[in-house]
């Protein structure tokens, strides 16, 4: 019998590619979306992929009451995973309060209505800006690093959101959760038919890169070149969003089909530190598009150095990201040769 899973945020970036595999496992997905930074018609998308239209509710992980009409619509649902949130660092500082409602209000519904409705398992989109700047000895960076304080209203919300789950789990609640720390999530499905969408002028460097190499942005401004880092730029660990779907596929498994512990944290990166000048040249190299870009002052609240070190998540959850660097940006530039080419950018 296929289990049937709820993705939140189902029609965002990553909750789309995560969707894919989850239907390429054989499991039933129903996604939740209030469209609020993504469109339905990525559902389209997802079942020309797949082969399989999941379900979809146009509903606000915020509403209490649809929200659990969603579990009696779906009786079938065991476990759940949980993207839907805010989550520009930017946009964050400038509206604290939208953040905290949105995050907060959004997984307190879920963690409610899991007991009510026999949902066993949530697994939890995290992310590496908990560890804030690893100190020297920390890096690559493991589960076991110090939380540091957060940066931004978002990262504090990432953190707040762990100790919630944490607690209730703690308190004795009928349920299983893993923590998904992420680190940098680019690339996109290399069918090109799904992928990042950012709304106006990109924050994040993968869609300026590849926006940038369209002719879109004029130039490329490297954030800051004066770093304790090798080439003075900022050190990162990118990780292609198909592999890390393919991470949640396999957190949902061991949550839902073994008797694990209650709660895990996985941090889900390649373990391989790039630097942003040598993401730029990587480009280069596997699309042959010379970018036009020039050093900038540094971005304020940018972490200096971190990468991820993987071995729980490839030793415990048998996962391990597969794909290399090249492969990942020639996807990126792939998604943004279709958009052009159906005139969506
Ligand atoms: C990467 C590097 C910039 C743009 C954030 C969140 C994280 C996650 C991913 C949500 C940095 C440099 C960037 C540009 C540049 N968000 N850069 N020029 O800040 O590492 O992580 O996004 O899930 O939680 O914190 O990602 O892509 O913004 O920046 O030089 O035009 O690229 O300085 O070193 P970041 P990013």
């Amino acid at each position: 019998m296929k289990q049937t899973i709820l993705v939140t945020g189902g029609t965002g970036f990553i909750g789309s590619h995560t969707t894919v595999e989850l239907q390429n496992a054989g499991y039933k997905v129903v996604i939740v979306d209030n469209l609020s930074n993504s469109k339905s018609d990525v559902i389209d998308g997802i079942e020309k992929i797949s082969g399989v239209r999941p379900a979809f509710e146009h509903v606000d992980c915020c509403d209490l009451k649809a929200m659990d009409g969603v579990f009696t619509k779906y009786p079938d649902i065991q476990g759940i995973i949980h993207f839907a949130a805010s989550k520009a660092v930017g946009e964050s500082v400038e509206k604290p309060l939208l953040y905290y409602r949105n995050n907060f209000t959004s997984l307190l519904n879920l963690l409610d209505l899991m007991p009510k409705h026999n949902v066993k398992g949530i697994i939890f989109s995290s992310s590496c800006t908990v560890y804030g700047q690893p100190d020297p000895e920390n890096l690559p960076v493991t589960e076991s690093a110090p939380i540091k304080k957060a940066e931004s209203p978002y990262g504090n919300t990432k953190q707040v959101n762990e100790e919630i789950i944490t607690d209730d789990i703690n308190s004795g609640a009928p349920i299983k959760a893993i923590l998904l720390r992420y680190f940098n999530p680019i690339g996109s499905h290399p069918s090109a038919i799904i992928g990042e969408m950012p709304n106006g002028v990109p924050m994040n460097l993968i869609p300026y890169v590849t926006q940038t190499a369209m002719g879109i942005r004029e130039q490329l401004k490297i954030f800051g070149n004066d770093y304790d880092t090798p080439d003075g730029t900022c050190i990162r660990d990118y990780i292609y969003v198909v592999d890390l779907a393919k991470a949640h596929v396999k957190a949902m498994q061991r949550v839902l089909d073994t008797d694990s512990d209650k709660l895990e944290v996985f941090n889900i990166g390649t373990g391989k530190g790039v630097s942003t000048l040598e993401l730029i040249e990587t480009f280069q190299k596997a699309t042959g598009v010379k970018l036009n870009w020039a050093y900038a002052p540094r971005r304020a609240g940018d972490i200096e150095k971190v990468w991820a070190n993987p071995d729980k998540a490839n030793k415990v959850l048998g996962w391990k990201a597969e794909t290399s660097l090249e492969d990942t940006l020639k996807s990126a530039w792939k998604w943004q040769q279709k958009l052009r080419k159906e005139g969506l950018q």
